[in-house]
């Protein structure tokens, strides 16, 4: 099975895959344990799994939907390829789409509501996940040629990099309890809003709050303070900067491709902020 193509099965708000080289640049050439506690599609921890740069991986997410996904993955991808092959329900029209969206989600079982999702995000605008205040998907359909809806050769390959990976359904602080030393982590929240209207947070039920940002930097010192390599993403504005300010800033300019309007589409400039020591570091500091 060639490992080295496989890539996130869903498009993601805030995927890392065009600074993905930038992040891995500043995460180490190999860990005991890496943790990435907002996974999303997971664009970074497949590429640090294809290199095997860690031996094993905690990984999660608070969306539900999505952490399912991954776990069916990881443990029932033929049946999930054999639901996504239903090419009578899960068929490209705005009608399929919109019944499918309308779907009770609260009593179906994991493989089809992870074919569920993924058909979703493969049909519906711009692969945006968002949800209204009762936590119902509500993207409206989207315009494609022919979309992909099951890519087997992938969804398989996701399937193989995930063995011996725990993946855990919560919080971000949640998901970080058992982190120590020689592991690391790659934490790429909610971004903190550049402007008023530039504000996404609509991955969860509740949104991800200042408060979150405040909690998440209080646990990002405190991994750095016991020397863990640690990597956060966010935006540039002056709250992130702020926050962060005790540690090396990064400031990237990049160009975001989904979440609406052409206004969503122009370059932006976010950071990654680095702390604590890569393994290789904390070697050659004791000799
Ligand atoms: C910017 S996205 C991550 C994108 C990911 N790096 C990728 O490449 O696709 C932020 C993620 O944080 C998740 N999230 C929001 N609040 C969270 C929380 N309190 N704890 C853990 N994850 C959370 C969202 O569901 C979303 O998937």
């Amino acid at each position: 099975m060639n490992k080295k193509s496989a890539r996130p099965f869903v498009k993601w708000a805030g995927g890392k895959r065009r600074i993905l080289r930038e992040i891995l640049e500043l995460l180490p050439y190999h860990c005991k344990s890496y943790y990435e506690p907002f996974l999303g599609a997971g664009s970074v921890f497949i590429e640090m799994a294809k290199l095997k740069r860690f031996d094993t991986a905690i990984i999660g997410d608070k969306n539900h939907d999505l952490i399912n996904a991954w776990k069916v993955i990881q443990s029932n991808v033929e049946l999930l390829i054999d639901e996504l092959h239903d090419v009578d329900h899960y068929k490209y029209d705005k009608s399929s789409y919109l019944d499918i969206r309308s779907q009770d989600t609260t009593k179906m079982s994991e493989i089809p509501l992870a074919a569920r999702f993924i058909y979703l995000n493969k049909t519906c605008f711009n692969g945006l996940y968002r949800v209204n205040l009762r936590g119902q998907f509500n993207t409206p359909f989207g315009r494609y040629k022919n979309p992909t809806i099951c890519d087997s050769d992938n969804l398989r390959m996701v399937s193989d990099i995930l063995k011996c990976v725990k993946i855990i359904e919560g919080d971000f602080e949640f998901i970080l309890k058992g982190i120590s030393d020689g592991d690391c982590s790659y934490m790429d929240p909610p971004y903190l809003p550049l402007s008023n209207s530039a504000n996404f947070d609509k991955y969860t039920p509740g949104g991800f709050t200042i408060e979150d940002h405040d909690r998440l930097a209080h646990v990002f010192s405190s991994i750095a303070e016991k020397s863990i390599r640690v990597i956060a993403s966010n935006s540039s504005s002056g709250y992130s900067i702020n926050l962060y300010r005790k540690f090396d800033i990064q400031m990237l300019k990049s160009s975001r491709n989904i979440g609406g309007g052409v206004d969503s589409r122009k370059s932006v400039r976010e950071i990654l902020i680095s702390a604590g020591m890569t393994h290789e570091q904390a070697i050659s500091s004791y000799c």
